[in-house]
């Protein structure tokens, strides 16, 4: 079989009719009949889902590839999808034609926060705090996916995280669980459209199903262990939102729950997911989790893992073939198994007929698929996306800059296109600007020189770039780390600016000059010692194809930042894990009077950054708070309003917070929790009045009696443009 003129006619010719949605009746009518069909064998395949090695290997070594030999015998129903199309293509027919049944594959990939037009790290997203926008990122990422052979990403991942060490940070939606939610929503919305047969969107796995990214230490793949009540308050909150706006799968994760890893956990495959979150589509495992329980010592064979997890509700496994190998035999010497392989195996062909690919297997599959990717208007939005993700952190009036001003920008990341962050799916980095491509779009006068590379210093670089900086009136310094020190497997334990850069900063610090700061990073870094020396901070982390556009567009005051902070950033590695939505503990370190608090002798409680904080080059006021009630009955929903006034001469975005406090309740509650923001546009001078609806169910929480309810308690209403800073705090009482 080889890839040649016939493959391009036929792919050229794929059917491209309308899929009409299909009924659940139908669905399940079909599926039923389908089932009846299948042989055991057949029904594990459908339960495995294979890599395809090789990605481009169509052609003689096409052949020799385990998965195209397993797909032919129905032992592999679906694949970590090859990217190319030819490929999907051919094994898609081998599927359809040769396959006893014909059943189509599904193929899946993990499009994270880019398909080839590469968007900010999701930490940067989620710190847009604006769910439209980032739905219309998804939008983009789902079309580009949809015509490159892939019908489900293996995405949004929804892990709350409290701890920059752990690598995989950069692919989450930070430390609140509110945010976390609506952020959610936005991507299931965004991928999966309202029509998953339509030739434009992708089903999603939800991931990591549940408390990955609350690993002991931050060290990947590490320990989990808390409380139920922590996870459903915390933890389960963005799955949850995740399943309400239909998310088509959930991943389970690495780790074990209350010492049962999630594959393979009853507890939480079928009664927190199944019966209290309703979820009713499928479960896969993550990379070979099924046969790491043996690792986690609860099961000391392949085959005994393959029993407990299929018992504990895990429909699809990835890559280990522990449920074709080992299940017929198991199904032989109880039969009770064959019950919930065939509920699996319903799942999963319901989500292929959902998907439509009943209908048209191809339909993913089209040979001209990079004319779908990276068009201007892609483009166009990756690059404002871009821009409302940058955080400024200090501006000491040095920003922005002036065009006639003559610049040296100096640093590593400055000529580097290494700005995609982890799990950047098929972006590019010869395709992205850096900053320096950006400056030679402009007539900006600027000098350049790396001056270090990211960890490695070097002296003669050193030397000439402060001979550089001599020449200029200001300094535009680049700091960081690379971009694969975050993402899977990248957890560290030091999470400092490199000393190289600290080095060639305190250089270039002697010439007494302005300096502003840019940070590239998937993690929030050490900054403490950074922040003093610069006049001006940026946070740029991983911007993706348009970093360099949208930085140089800040410096230079095109655009105006208004991202926020959807993580905190620690003072020192010592102060982890700090997040804003903690107890208050019996000795809360503000009181003076009394030296044995919970504190440190040598820092703040505080961090360096708190969740949500953010600075704009406009000024904002808040002023004329109403509260709608001061007192909240079921099924009231407070409104709360105010006036916001842009103080400046430029337009720009304020994102207004408002937070509660439950001054007592029966059990211990966080000194915040964030329940309502708006990013609001405000013209120079510009006033509005803007109201957040916080809905009496929005303050309950899981009580003593294990009941999600407000209590009738007294709350704080906390309203500003971070945790950490109200302009507002009043008291209403719940009944
Ligand atoms: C990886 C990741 C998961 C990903 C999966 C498939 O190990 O943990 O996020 O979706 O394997 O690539």
């Amino acid at each position: 079989m080889k890839s040649g003129a016939n493959t391009e006619i036929e792919m050229q010719n794929i059917s491209r009719k309308k899929i009409t949605k299909r009924s659940d009746e139908d669905i399940q009518k079909k599926v039923e009949t389908l089932l009846d069909k299948m042989t055991v064998p057949e029904m594990l395949g459908q339960m495995f889902l294979t890599a395809y090695d090789g990605e481009y290997a169509y052609g003689p070594e096409f052949e020799a590839n385990n998965a195209a030999k397993l797909i032919k015998e129905g032992l592999a129903g679906s694949l970590l999808g090859p990217y190319d199309n030819r490929v999907a293509y051919q094994l898609q027919k081998l599927a359809i034609n040769e396959s006893r049944l014909g059943i189509p594959l599904l193929m899946a990939n993990d499009i994270i926060h880019g398909c080839r037009t590469g968007f900010p790290i999701n930490l940067a997203l989620a710190g847009t705090f604006d769910p439209q926008l980032v739905e219309k990122a998804c939008q983009i990422i789902a079309y580009e996916t949809a015509h490159s052979g892939t019908n489900l990403t293996f995405a949004p991942m929804l892990d709350i995280v409290r701890d920059p060490r752990w690598g995989r940070v950069m692919e989450s939606s930070g430390e609140d669980p509110y945010l976390a939610s609506e952020m959610a929503k936005a991507y299931i919305k965004g991928y999966q459209g309202d029509d998953l047969c339509s030739y434009d969107t992708i089903g999603t796995c939800i991931k990591h199903y549940v408390a990955y990214g609350a690993a002991e230490g931050g060290r990947d793949y590490n320990t989990v262990d808390m409380s139920e009540r922590m996870l459903r308050q915390v933890y389960l909150k963005p799955f949850a939102a995740a399943i309400e706006a239909g998310a088509t799968m959930v991943m389970s994760s690495f780790n074990a729950f209350d010492g049962v890893p999630v594959t393979a956990n009853r507890f939480l495959l079928r009664k927190v997911l199944r019966d209290d979150l309703g979820f009713k589509g499928v479960t896969i495992s993550d990379y070979e989790s099924t046969v790491e329980i043996i690792e986690h010592k609860i099961a000391t064979n392949r085959k005994e893992a393959a029993e407990l997890c299929l018992r504990a509700g895990l429909d699809l496994e990835i890559i280990s073939p522990s449920y074709i190998r080992y299940l017929e035999d198991l199904i032989d010497k109880d039969s009770d198994l064959l019950v919930l392989v065939k509920e699996a195996v319903t799942r999963i062909l319901t989500l292929k007929y959902k998907l439509g690919l009943f209908d048209n297997p191809y339909k993913n599959i089209y040979p001209n698929f990079e004319d779908y990717w990276m068009k201007p208007e892609y483009l166009q939005v990756a690059q404002a996306v871009a821009e409302q993700a940058i955080v400024l952190l200090k501006n000491n009036d040095i920003l922005p800059l002036n065009p006639q001003e003559k610049i040296a920008f100096i640093g590593p990341f400055v000529n580097n296109r290494h700005v995609v962050g982890a799990w950047g799916g098929k972006v590019k980095n010869e395709d992205c600007v850096s900053i320096k491509d950006a400056l030679d779009q402009t007539q900006y006068p600027y000098l350049f020189h790396p001056g270090t590379e990211i960890k490695t210093p070097n002296d003669t670089w050193l030397k000439e770039a402060i001979a550089i900086a001599k020449e200029a009136d200001k300094i535009v310094m680049t700091f960081g780390e690379h971009e694969y020190e975050s993402g899977e497997a990248a957890s560290k334990t030091d999470i400092s600016i490199p000393k190289a850069q600290m080095e060639l900063l305190k250089a270039i610090k002697s010439l007494h000059k302005p300096i502003v700061g840019v940070v590239f990073s998937g993690r929030p870094l050490l900054l403490t010692d950074l922040e003093k020396e610069v006049d001006g901070l940026l946070y740029g982390w991983f911007l993706g194809t348009m970093s360099g556009n949208a930085i140089v567009n800040t410096l230079y005051g095109k655009n105006n930042p208004a991202a926020r902070l959807a993580m905190s950033f620690p003072r020192v590695i010592g102060q982890i894990p700090v997040y804003y939505n903690h107890f208050n503990t019996g000795r809360p370190a503000n009181n003076p009077n009394n030296q044995y608090t919970s504190k440190y002798l040598d820092c703040p409680n505080e961090p360096l950054y708190p969740f949500g904080y953010g600075l704009s080059y406009s000024h904002f006021r808040y002023e004329n708070l109403e509260l709608s009630t001061h007192t909240l009955s079921p099924g009231d929903v407070l409104e709360v309003s105010f006036s916001l006034t842009n103080q400046s001469d430029r337009n720009g975005y304020e994102v207004a917070q408002v937070y509660i406090e439950a001054l007592a309740f029966s059990v211990t509650r966080p000194v915040a929790e964030l329940k309502a923001f708006q990013k609001v546009y405000l013209a120079a001078h510009e006033s509005k009045k803007i109201t957040l609806s916080i809905p009496y169910q929005q303050f309950s929480y899981i009580n003593l009696d294990g009941i999600d309810t407000p209590e009738a308690r007294t709350y704080q209403i906390k309203v500003g443009g971070s945790s950490d800073n109200f302009a507002f705090i009043r008291e209403i009482k719940t009944v």
